[in-house]
């Protein structure tokens, strides 16, 4: 930055010290002390008995003079006319000469004014906050008296320069209220850095929360973010960032065209938008480096971004232009209050050169509205003009009155000027607000006094009403504006919806989304996110080091769901539900019981048939009850063992269908006692077989301990063992039936739970203990003579048995929910087959087959088979 006496100021402050160094060089003579190096020259003048200082940025751009300090640096040069500013201007002037002929406002006083151009520039701004200081002429200000004959200045525009302007008469302790118009910057809150400080646009906290708010709308969660290199884009973007912070916008990029505009970086940052997935992209900027910069973005053919415009360029007439429509049409933002200002346009058209012959600015405004220079002189780049030029509507960057906003500002702080000196001027004295009840003097008003009536301010502007809070900050209201096509091809600002911040919390934001273009001439909301939103069915997965608008779409496990797009977790389903395939609703859980199914029905038929052939053979040997086959093999007992086996495949019925309280009682006590009574039967047949051949033997009498009395005693107390330990399980733990979800958590398995594993196991136990002893008493039974000796087949049946049994064992416990019963229906029906095919088939085929070898001398093995 250049250093502060480059400009050369002839305020008395630096005069002084001009003053002082002189002293010390010998060189010096005393004439030459205080001499004015350059001037500084208004734009405008009027002169009044209470005179205001107006700063406008009639130049959004400044070439800074070459400074290698061994010569004298050029004035600085003003570059990009901005025929907007010069209408604020107007609208100044506009203002006080409405006061001035009013007979109600300030009614015997004039007013004045003195206004320069600022460039849009920082230093150069402060250059003119010194101009106002210096009163009416450069040369002979009498500043030193410690006041200064003005009392308020109306500017700055940007922040920037505001707070250098504002800053910058503290220090001198010169009190002057700034009034601005344009000073949006949330900085300007800090009453005790700025105490002089008022304005008349709402504080950018108010546009941050607003644009937070856009975006939420639009869903545009991962955009950039460009602003100037200035206070007010550095504060605004430090707003939005804390605005935006928790919730679920997130920033892709944050850029910065640096102050004195470099293409390098200017498409260094192009290349980050090109790359980005951010669509949308905030800008906090204003005419003076977006135009530079505009210009290189149009050359670099990027397509499809959606600008956010801040309050600061959102009706910046510059950008208006038709070239500007494929890259700039469909911008949307927030543009402050717009209001009515009755004699704006027949004002501005009083501007002509003929009016302001020696003013350069009005000869700007026609080098930029008409293209020709009405002043000649040799450096001219423009023709001469024709002298014809009419002001007409079409010269919109000047000439648009309809909704004048920033102008509307101006206006109302010339207007709130005014009204606080006239309540000034109105204080009787003994009555007054300062130190004992004194007033202000009206012909030596100090600026404190000023500033006491214009905090207290408080008037009516067209329905409007204007004031200032404790802060100086006014009512937060913005209009939303949007870029679109206008029938000349040019860009028009359409209001599509407004933010007012006075309205409680949510409500604040309305917008007739139908109402916008968007960019790329589209009428569809563009999309601006870094991941596709998750559908419902799955959850979002935050990649690891990225933001969190960054993720992955993860599906929900089964069991959870999520029911809506973008959600951050799946939740589980309820107990008894389950998540359907697409993972977005819970469904109630299948339940799954062994039923007449694919499963049921063959067990079913199974057994039925069994039970049937077990009847059969029954039928057969009832029949033939008196032959040889029936009769020597202990029909009694082969009618028990046929009548428990029938029992057996019944058994295996109430293992199907749903468990009831019922069922699950029966199964396995049902099974139990049968199986035991069928063994014990086998069992007391192999001891008949035993002891029918080994009393044979002399001197044994054990035939008459096993008698048919002694052999159904043996079978009923067998089977009464198992009877008491079923009665036992029943009456302390009873099988119940039960909802096993933990198989297969998509499932309820109906099943019985055995209530005592204990007792299970013993009755199996029991059963696996007669099955064994009768295999053992058989085994040694096996090779007695006689051509039928059932031994061997009752050995065989065991064998069979037992293996059935023993391959249950691990079949069972490792078989899941339902197919546990169909386990142990198959070993049931399994095992009776077994035992009625080895006991039974055999004798059949005699009785059936072989008639002829059913004789009892056949069996007992005299005759050959
Ligand atoms: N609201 C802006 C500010 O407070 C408006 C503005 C005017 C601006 N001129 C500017 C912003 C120049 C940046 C640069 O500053």
């Amino acid at each position: 930055m250049p250093p502060f006496a480059l400009f050369s100021f002839t305020f008395c402050v630096s005069a002084l010290s001009f003053t002082h160094v002189s002293r010390y060089t010998s060189t010096a003579t005393a004439a030459e002390d205080c001499v004015l190096r350059n001037s500084f020259q208004p734009g405008f003048v009027a002169e009044g008995d209470f005179i205001i200082g107006g700063i406008f940025p009639l130049h959004y751009n400044q070439e800074m003079p070459d400074q290698n300090y061994t010569y004298t640096p050029p004035p600085v040069k003003c570059n990009g006319f901005d025929p907007r500013a010069f209408r604020w201007v107007q609208t100044m002037r506009l203002a006080v000469e409405e006061i001035n002929e009013s007979t109600e406002l300030l009614p015997n006083h004039t007013l004045g004014y003195k206004i320069f151009d600022s460039c849009a520039y920082p230093l150069t701004g402060q250059r003119a906050a010194l101009a106002v200081l210096n009163g009416l002429s450069e040369a002979d200000s009498p500043m030193c008296s410690g006041s200064s004959p003005m009392l308020a200045v109306i500017g700055e525009s940007g922040s920037a320069q505001s707070i250098v302007v504002s800053r910058l008469l503290r220090p001198f302790r010169i009190p002057m209220v700034t009034i601005s118009y344009f000073s949006s910057c949330a900085c300007f809150t800090d009453r005790r850095k700025y105490p002089t400080f008022f304005r008349v646009i709402p504080n950018d906290d108010y546009q941050v929360k607003a644009i937070a708010q856009l975006l939420l709308h639009f869903n545009w969660t991962w955009v950039g973010l460009i602003r100037g290199d200035h206070e007010y884009g550095r504060f605004a973007v430090q707003g939005l960032l804390r605005e935006l912070q928790g919730s679920s916008v997130c920033v892709a990029y944050q850029e910065m065209i640096p102050l004195l505009y470099n293409t390098q970086r200017a498409l260094e940052i192009m290349q980050v938008m090109r790359r980005s997935l951010a669509k949308v992209v905030v800008v906090f900027s204003a005419e003076g480096e977006m135009t530079p910069f505009l210009r290189d973005y149009m050359k670099q053919n990027i397509t499809g971004i959606q600008w956010v415009a801040s309050e600061a360029w959102v009706t910046a007439s510059v950008f208006t232009g038709r070239e500007f429509y494929p890259y700039l049409g469909g911008t949307i933002g927030f543009g402050i209050r717009k209001g009515h200002i009755a004699q704006l346009g027949d004002y501005l058209q009083t501007v002509s050169p003929q009016r302001y012959p020696d003013n350069v600015l009005v000869g700007e405004l026609w080098e930029a509205l008409y293209g020709c220079s009405p002043f000649p002189s040799s450096a001219n780049r423009f023709p001469v003009c024709s002298g014809q030029e009419v002001l007409l509507k079409q010269h919109s960057a000047y000439m648009n009155t309809s909704s004048p906003r920033v102008a509307y500002n101006v206006y109302k702080a010339v207007y709130a000027v005014a009204h606080s000196l006239h309540n000034l001027l109105l204080c009787q004295s003994g009555n007054g607000p300062f130190e004992n009840d004194s007033c202000a003097q009206s012909n030596n008003i100090l600026p404190w006094q000023l500033q006491y009536y214009l905090q207290e301010v408080k008037f009516n502007m067209a329905g409007e009403e204007v004031n200032f809070d404790l802060k100086g900050d006014s009512v937060p209201y913005y209009d939303i504006i949007n870029w679109q096509r206008g029938t000349t091809g040019s860009i028009e600002f359409v209001n599509v919806g407004l933010f007012d911040g006075t309205k409680p919390g949510g409500e604040e934001l309305v917008i007739q989304e139908e109402r916008i273009m968007w960019a790329g001439h589209q009428s569809e909301v563009p999309v601006s996110v870094c991941s596709p939103s998750c559908p419902p069915g799955s959850r979002k997965a935050v990649r690891r080091g990225e933001p969190v608008c960054c993720f992955d779409c993860v599906p929900c496990d089964s069991g959870k769901i999520s029911n809506q797009t973008n959600s951050v977790e799946c939740i589980f389903c309820p107990e008894d539900f389950w998540s359907n395939q697409d993972r977005t609703s819970c469904i109630p859980k299948k339940v799954e019981f062994l039923a007449y199914d694919a499963l049921g029905i063959p067990l079913t038929v199974i057994s039925v048939v069994g039970a049937s052939l077990t009847v059969g053979v029954f039928v057969v040997f009832f029949h033939h009850r008196r032959t040889a086959v029936v009769r020597v093999n202990n029909s009694e007992l082969s009618f028990f063992i046929l009548f428990a086996l029938t029992l057996c495949f019944l058994c295996c019925l109430v293992f199907i269908g749903e468990p009831t309280v019922w069922s699950c009682m029966l199964r396995h006590t049902a099974f139990s006692i049968t199986f035991s009574l069928c063994i014990s039967c086998i069992l007391g047949k192999t001891l008949v077989v035993l002891a029918a051949f080994t009393a044979t033997r002399p001197g044994d009498n054990i035939m008459k301990w096993l008698g048919p009395k002694q052999q159904r005693a043996i079978i009923f107390s067998c089977t009464l063992v198992q009877v008491v330990i079923c009665a036992a399980w029943l009456i302390d733990a009873p099988p119940y039936p039960s909802r096993n979800t933990k198989y297969e958590r998509s499932k309820i398995i109906l099943e019985c739970s055995v209530g005592s594993s204990l007792a299970f196991w013993c009755v199996l136990g029991y059963i696996g203990l007669q099955a064994c002893l009768c295999f053992v008493l058989a085994f040694l039974a096996r090779k007695l003579p006689g051509n039928f000796n059932e031994a061997k087949y009752i050995t065989f049946s065991m064998l069979i048995f037992s293996a059935v049994w023993l391959a249950f064992v691990p079949a069972y416990v490792s078989a899941p929910g339902n197919y546990a019963g169909a386990v142990e229906s198959f070993a049931i029906l399994a095992s009776s087959f077994g035992l009625l095919f080895c006991l039974f088939a055999p004798k059949c085929y005699i009785i059936l087959l072989k008639p002829e070898k059913n004789t009892k001398q056949h069996l007992m093995g005299k005759e050959k088979w």
